[in-house]
């Protein structure tokens, strides 16, 4: 399918703020297509940032139907730019849009229209330490019904726009806040998909626990309200006895985060084991308590990787590492990033270039 990007010129990035926040900046530009069933996808276009206008019996403003992704282009030494794994997140995609009852998008077309958007929009790419190009690809079902069922009509769109740090004080511990009466998701549910639903769900409880100081909020399964799940925003790693990552196995509740994925990689590749498994809330604070998890992390591609201080159980702090950040957390921060733009050597092949 041919994409319409009419004579748009190239972006000229206005005067950028010397640190940028995380999500409140925009790009000049927009992807757009929408299907219909029967049709398929077609009016593949690049537009001018604008402002959607959808009847209000659209499916998405009732029902939900609804899922994004979140990657980021990253500016080199050299001024060219990166991608990273960019076809995990439009898999990821496709299956969150699968669960979602939502037609699937070709990847290499995905791909193809997100490289379209940034040949024109790549002056956004902030050269800033830590700054990055967060893109957004999203999905909403736009067919005017009431009655409950799947929609006959969706916009895709991707929008773009130069981020910073998501948590304010960059590399600093956050403290997290383990939801005690609250639940995100259930095995069986939407929680592995990308879907705006879970994060809806979500927020209650990250506004109560931000009144008392708490940046993220650690879900547990719902089913036995036991066993630790993912962050808010993020996927969390405990590091114990400074040599060995564990994670959550992924339950079918849990984000599969590519971020995640990336770590169960790299992390072996630098003399760390890693494991995933079922982990007992009680057990993780106990072995705080021992010192035997010396250090723990979320990691996403918004969060990058971030060290957690302490953990709340039902007023307690549980403080790590003296509540500073960790050495391996900084460790494979470094590496991370590094791959990502591009002055480390990329040894898993993730990085896919974007011609400009
Ligand atoms: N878990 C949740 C709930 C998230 O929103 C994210 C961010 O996308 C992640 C985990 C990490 O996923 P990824 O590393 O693919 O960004
Ligand atoms: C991301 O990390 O890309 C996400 O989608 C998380 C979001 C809550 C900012």
């Amino acid at each position: 399918m041919m994409i319409d990007m009419k004579p748009l010129e190239l972006s000229k990035r206005g005067a950028c703020p010397e640190v940028y926040s995380f999500g409140n900046d925009f790009s000049d530009h927009m992807f757009s297509q929408n299907y219909t069933q029967g049709a398929g996808w077609a009016n593949a276009e690049i537009t001018p940032y604008h402002a959607l206008t959808l009847d209000p019996s659209a499916a998405v403003f009732h029902y939900g139907q609804e899922i994004f992704e979140g990657l980021k282009a990253y500016r080199t030494a050299d001024g060219s730019i990166n991608l990273f794994r960019p076809m995990e997140n439009f898999k990821r995609f496709n299956r969150s849009a699968k669960r979602m009852v939502m037609p699937e998008v070709d990847l290499e077309f995905h791909l193809q229209a997100l490289k379209a958007l940034l040949s024109i929009d790549h002056p956004w790419v902030p050269e800033q330490a830590g700054a990055s190009l967060y893109i957004r690809p999203t999905m909403i079902a736009t067919g005017k019904k009431l009655g409950l069922g799947a929609s006959d009509a969706y916009t895709h769109f991707i929008i773009t726009g130069p981020a910073g740090s998501y948590f304010k004080g960059g590399f600093q511990p956050v403290s997290v806040y383990i939801a005690d009466q609250y639940r995100r998701a259930v095995v069986g549910g939407v929680g592995e998909a990308k879907t705006g639903g879970n994060y809806a769900a979500s927020l209650y409880v990250s506004e109560e626990v931000a009144k008392q100081g708490y940046s993220q909020v650690l879900w547990l399964d719902a089913v036995n309200g036991k066993y630790v799940e993912e962050v808010g925003a993020m996927n969390i790693c405990f590091v114990y006895e400074n040599k060995r990552i564990v994670t959550p196995a992924l339950s079918g509740s849990i984000l599969p985060g590519i971020t995640r994925d990336s770590i169960l990689k790299l992390a072996p590749a630098l003399g760390f084991e890693v494991s995933e498994e079922r982990l007992d809330i009680q057990e993780i604070l106990a072995d705080i308590k021992s010192g035997k998890i010396t250090e723990a992390f979320g990691c996403g591609t918004a969060a990058v990787i971030s060290p957690v201080g302490k953990l709340c159980w039902k007023g307690t702090d549980y403080v790590i590492n003296n509540n500073e950040s960790g050495k391996i957390s900084k460790q494979l921060y470094d590496e991370l990033t590094g791959i990502q733009y591009g002055t480390r050597e990329d040894r898993f092949g993730w990085i896919e270039k974007v011609e400009i």
